[in-house]
């Protein structure tokens, strides 16, 4: 982890607008599947960045809280208030604060990419499991092994590289390993695969909703 919030705090400082400061496409996506009636609703965000989508499920009327582990609070300030709601830690504390069926959403936007192993994910979508309330939705989208940085690096462990100095860890979904992930805690709603990003930089993400029965 500490590798993790060295590499991110170090691109944030140079860029807080790293990923952009509008909210995402995939957050619309989202707010789609979620559907009209949000209001008071709490939406949990993991690896909220500079808290762009946070923004953007506030104003629609979630209640919003959100964890990354990157420590530039500049940044953050720079992008609005609600970003006072985004907690400097690592993923798991944060999730171990949260009581169960405390929340109706878990979203996250290409943050399941980041250096975990399968038992961490396992772990991660056990906790969204616990913090969910029943009907509640896990919304998130991921890099897959289609992507054009696939493969670039050195091997880590199974579909994880590590492109340092161009990048980080980065571990990339097959449809197969979300399918696994998902098993005995969450039903599809619908997984769909996107080309992302500009230019010299295409990205290959699947878009992925599912519920807690
Ligand atoms: C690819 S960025 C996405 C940022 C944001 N979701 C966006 O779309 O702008 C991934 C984020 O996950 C955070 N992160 C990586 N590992 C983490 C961990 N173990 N706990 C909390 N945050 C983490 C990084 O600091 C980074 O901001």
């Amino acid at each position: 982890m500490q590798r993790q919030r060295e590499y991110w705090s170090g691109r944030y400082r140079e860029d807080p607008d790293l990923f952009g400061s509008d909210e995402s496409e995939f957050a619309h996506w989202a707010l789609d599947i979620i559907g009209v009636e949000p209001v008071g609703r709490k939406l949990l965000e993991l690896g909220a960045g500079n808290g762009r989508d946070m923004r953007f499920f506030h104003s629609a009327g979630f209640q919003v809280e959100g964890v990354d582990c990157a420590g530039d609070e500049p940044a953050r300030a720079r992008a609005g208030a609600i970003t006072s709601n985004i907690q400097c830690k690592d993923v798991f504390d944060f999730l171990h604060d949260h009581e169960r069926g405390s929340a109706e959403v878990i979203y996250s936007n290409l943050f399941y990419n980041m250096d975990f192993t399968e038992a961490d994910h396992r772990a991660l979508f056990a906790e969204a499991g616990r913090i969910l309330k029943p009907g509640g939705f896990h919304l998130y989208s991921v890099r897959t092994v289609k992507d054009n940085w696939y493969g670039r690096g050195k091997l880590v462990r199974r579909d994880t590289y590590d492109s340092t100095p161009d990048g980080t860890v980065m571990h990339f979904f097959s449809e197969a390993y979300a399918n696994r992930l998902r098993r005995g805690s969450f039903t599809l709603i619908t997984m769909e695969e996107r080309l992302k990003g500009k230019g010299d930089f295409p990205i290959d993400v699947y878009y992925v909703a599912e519920r807690k029965p």
